[in-house]
């Protein structure tokens, strides 16, 4: 499947209801610009679901906080839109090398309820480990509570080495090294995500000539 920011028609595998019955559904990355659409889409989560992602309860306030610095903190963040709404979304943080020299970059997950099991979170991924592999990232680490299947589940499908610790599910993806035919799918898409953010934007009046 292509990641580009185009449409998408992803099946609900449990129910095989389209979730693109509910409006089109776009993948794209998200700008400083998106700001009030990701505060909107945190501050949505049900408490079950900001505990899987945080691995904490966070309330409203850090939340918000958190929406404002997602897109200017290091790293990207690639959202899927249903219907012109953002309802799932993925971050990308590159926290350094490892003792071999690899360089790596946690990963995160966050698909809203009632949009999950269609294929959302595997979009998102595949275009993140795409994201990381043009970027150099040899390996892609990620965290999860131990009884969070759905994750375990979606990443074993990237071939994750999972192993518990310390009460935590984590799990690394080897990534290949770039090709020039990943930089170019991601140039093509980069530039897409571009266009598509900026149609996104809200129409500021023109100002009148005197
Ligand atoms: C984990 C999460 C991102 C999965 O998103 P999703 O859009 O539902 O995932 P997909 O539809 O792409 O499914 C991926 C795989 O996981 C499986 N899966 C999804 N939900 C599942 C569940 N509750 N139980 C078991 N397997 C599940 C799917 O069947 C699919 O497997 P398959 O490809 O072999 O058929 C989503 O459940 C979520 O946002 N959870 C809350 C936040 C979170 O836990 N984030 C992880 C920590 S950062």
């Amino acid at each position: 499947m292509s990641s580009a920011s185009v449409s998408y028609s992803p099946v609900d595998r449990s129910s095989r209801r389209p979730v693109a019955r509910r409006g089109e559904t776009s993948l794209r990355r998200l700008w400083p610009s998106d700001g009030p659409a990701l505060r909107a889409f945190f501050l949505r989560l049900d408490a079950e679901t900001r505990a899987s992602r945080f691995m904490a309860s966070v309330g409203d306030r850090a939340l918000a906080d958190y929406a404002e610095r997602a897109t200017v903190m290091s790293g990207m963040v690639v959202g899927v839109f249903v219907g012109g709404t953002l309802r799932a979304l993925g971050e990308l943080r590159p926290f350094g090398s490892g003792a071999s020299g690899a360089r790596r970059a946690e990963v995160a997950l966050t698909v809203e309820q009632g949009f999950r099991r269609a294929g959302l979170g595997t979009m998102l991924l595949r275009r993140m480990t795409e994201a990381a592999r043009n970027r150099g990232i040899a390996e892609l680490h990620l965290r999860c509570l131990p009884y969070n299947a759905a994750m375990r589940r979606l990443v074993m499908g990237f071939g994750a080495q999972m192993r518990l610790e310390e009460g935590e599910n984590e799990g690394t993806i080897r990534l290949a090294q770039a090709t020039p035919l990943s930089l170019w799918r991601e140039g093509i898409e980069t530039a897409l995500d571009f266009g598509l953010a900026v149609t996104a934007l809200p129409q500021l009046p023109l100002p009148r000539a005197a």
